[in-house]
């Protein structure tokens, strides 16, 4: 499967950095990388990047609200993404998840409308570490894959998975690699189970503390078939 490497500003940057999306984007294109490169931006800067990005590499929004629009000051619909230059959205982040009490259901039906606006949604799941000490990181991500993933988009080819263990986003602690194939397996042992056959091509991404110096080893892992890469994506 062609590998994913993507990017999340998360709550970063300003419209001087997108500088680092034309370089880059200029370099992928001419270094014909064997691999897609999406950087997921704020919605500010989404209309900018995309035209900077121009095709070259992908350009994703970090979240959407469920509804196409209506009376919910200060969101964004997977339309209006769409319409932003988006080919790609998160949903469900652990940010969004912790600081905005998203649910798995909340985060199903973001899905949804961003399949019919023509976006391929990465939906983000992992355990915290009270959870993988009490043993439960495998029944716990299997939960979030069953609560978060509609089983028809599953089948429908617009959806990755990013498995972010909570206990190494930002903290420069990656999980062991036996770990990460462990709940990379599981993941996709869950999407053949919703999906059928389809759920072998869906891409399995892991992110947490994702650098330049680890991550070609965490590529060459068995089911993972991307990163989701927070705060190096920040760095020219
Ligand atoms: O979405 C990516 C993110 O949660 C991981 O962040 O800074 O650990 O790469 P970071």
């Amino acid at each position: 499967m062609r590998p994913l490497i993507a990017g999340n500003w998360k709550m970063h940057g300003m419209a001087a950095q997108l500088r680092e999306i034309e370089a880059m984007s200029k370099t992928v294109h001419a270094a014909r990388t064997a691999a897609d490169v999406l950087i997921c931006v704020p919605a500010a800067l989404l209309s900018r990047a995309a035209s900077i990005a121009a095709g070259r590499i992908g350009i994703g929004g970090e979240d959407c609200h469920a509804q196409a629009s209506g009376a919910y000051t200060g969101d964004c619909s997977a339309d209006m993404l769409k319409d932003a230059g988006a080919t790609t959205m998160n949903a469900g982040h652990s940010d969004r998840r912790k600081y905005h009490g998203e649910t798995d259901a909340m985060v199903a039906a973001k899905a949804e409308p961003a399949r019919r606006a023509g976006l391929t949604t990465i939906i983000c799941i992992g355990e915290t570490q009270a959870q993988r000490d009490g043993g439960n990181a495998l029944a716990v991500c299997g939960q979030q894959i069953a609560g978060s993933v509609p089983t028809d988009l599953a089948r429908s080819g617009t959806i990755a998975i990013a498995y972010e263990p909570l206990s190494a986003i930002g903290s420069g602690h990656v999980p062991a690699p036996g770990q990460i194939i462990e709940v990379h397996r599981k993941i996709r042992e869950c999407l053949l189970e919703r999906a059928g056959a389809a759920g072998a091509d869906i891409r399995i991404l892991y992110g947490g503390s994702v650098w330049s110096d680890n991550v070609h080893d965490i590529l060459g892992l068995a089911d993972v078939d991307g990163v989701l890469i927070g705060g190096a994506s920040l760095l020219a």
